[in-house]
């Protein structure tokens, strides 16, 4: 559920939004990881809109996300008749992991069945797929009645939005868009992706809010890091994997616990104005200060779900409050700490006023 109390949408909203689906339109919806900008899967009209909206190249895959089987009070729901359409191949793996996860922040790369639009695809011969839970995502993909391609409702190369609110501002003046309102989304970093399309290994392509741990914890199956793939060629693209990404216009760096000074050295003509996020477990700073330099610190949650749940909403907020440079502390080592980490990197490498000109996704 969303965290916050805001009311779901009526029933007639999520009417409007299936028609507009179904009229090859563009729809963005709220999930549980961030905002998705959706489009039928069916529709390559309509799948070109994203990337224009975006301005994502067109090389780049999408999600298709399907709605989960209704029947919620059987002990296992029969997701085999839901996804087969769309693969080649559902092994016994995947269905351990759909029914371990879905529906949730997990998303599954398989060999795609022939009818997959390539313009889906980036013309790979595989097809990332995820049941989100939100619930008004749900009730869209039920009423939908089909696959709704998705990717983060941003511009390319910009944070991922989280709010209604967000996606608003992303596309303002830019696209006449229908925004479905589920309030502010709760794991708030995108899903953890696993490719199972190489057949002998499952492999994790982006890290998210479900661990190898988790998976392994749940199911026994053994997730391997990307590069431990026996064959590197076989890894599909992912455009996240680019090492800008999700970019405030602000400058962004990460500082070592008590180091904030040294994250200043990179920059040694300013800097007036310095946001410093430092965790809630401290007290404060700590730091001996800086002769020209304000520190206003923004105090950020030390547990792993809590800080992911608000980084984008933190990112965001700061890069519109006009800082010169913004300090994030470097998170600590750990598995449940690298969603987050993998997207603080990204935005460091990719901040500053010319992230827009390298960045992705
Ligand atoms: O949480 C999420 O996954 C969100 C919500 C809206 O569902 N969606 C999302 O979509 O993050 P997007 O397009 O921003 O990121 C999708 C990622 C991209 O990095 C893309 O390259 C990768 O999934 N991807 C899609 N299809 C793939 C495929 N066939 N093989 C490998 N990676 C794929
Ligand atoms: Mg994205």
């Amino acid at each position: 559920m969303p965290s916050n109390s805001k009311p779901l949408q009526s029933s007639a909203v999520i009417n409007e939004a299936v028609q507009t689906l179904r009229d090859g339109g563009l729809v963005a919806f709220p999930t549980e990881t961030v905002y998705g900008l959706g489009a039928d899967a069916k529709n390559p009209d309509a799948i070109k809109k994203i990337f224009t909206a975006k301005g994502r190249p067109s090389t780049h895959p999408l999600i298709v996300h399907l709605a989960a089987p209704d029947k919620f009070d059987a002990p296992q729901i029969d997701w085999t008749s839901l996804v087969s359409p769309w693969v080649r191949d559902l092994s016994e793996e995947a269905l351990l992991l759909i029914n371990a996860f879905w529906p949730g922040p997990l998303t599954l790369v398989f060999k795609k069945d022939k009818s997959v639009l390539n313009e889906l695809t980036g013309g790979q011969d595989t097809v990332a797929i995820r049941a989100p839970a939100h619930p008004v995502a749900q009730e869209l993909l039920r009423k939908f009645k089909g696959g709704v391609v998705a990717p983060s409702a941003n511009r390319f190369g910009k944070v991922s939005p989280t709010s209604a609110a967000d996606v608003r501002n992303e596309f303002e003046g830019m696209l006449d868009l229908m925004i479905l309102d589920g309030g502010d989304c709760e794991v708030g970093i995108e899903s953890t992706i696993i490719d199972l399309s190489s057949g002998d290994r499952a492999v994790l392509l982006r890290p998210g809010a479900i661990t190898p741990s988790d998976i392994f914890d749940k199911t026994g199956i053994q997730v391997y890091q990307t590069g431990e793939a026996i064959n590197k060629d076989l890894t599909p693209r992912v455009s996240g994997s680019m090492r800008a990404h999700y970019a405030p216009t602000t400058p962004l760096r990460l500082y070592a616990p008590g180091r904030v000074l040294d994250a200043l050295s990179e920059f040694p003509d300013i800097k007036s104005r310095v946001a410093v996020a430092v965790w809630d477990s401290e007290s404060s700073l700590g730091h001996d200060g800086h002769p020209s330099v304000h520190f206003e610190e923004v105090i950020v949650p030390s547990d792993s779900t809590g800080f992911a749940s608000r980084l984008y909403r933190f990112l965001r907020d700061l890069d519109n409050q006009g800082w010169d440079l913004i300090l994030f502390p470097e998170p600590p080592p750990g598995e449940e700490w690298d969603g987050v980490r993998d997207r603080l990197q990204r935005a460091c490498f990719g901040s500053g006023p010319s992230s827009s000109s390298h960045a992705s996704n």
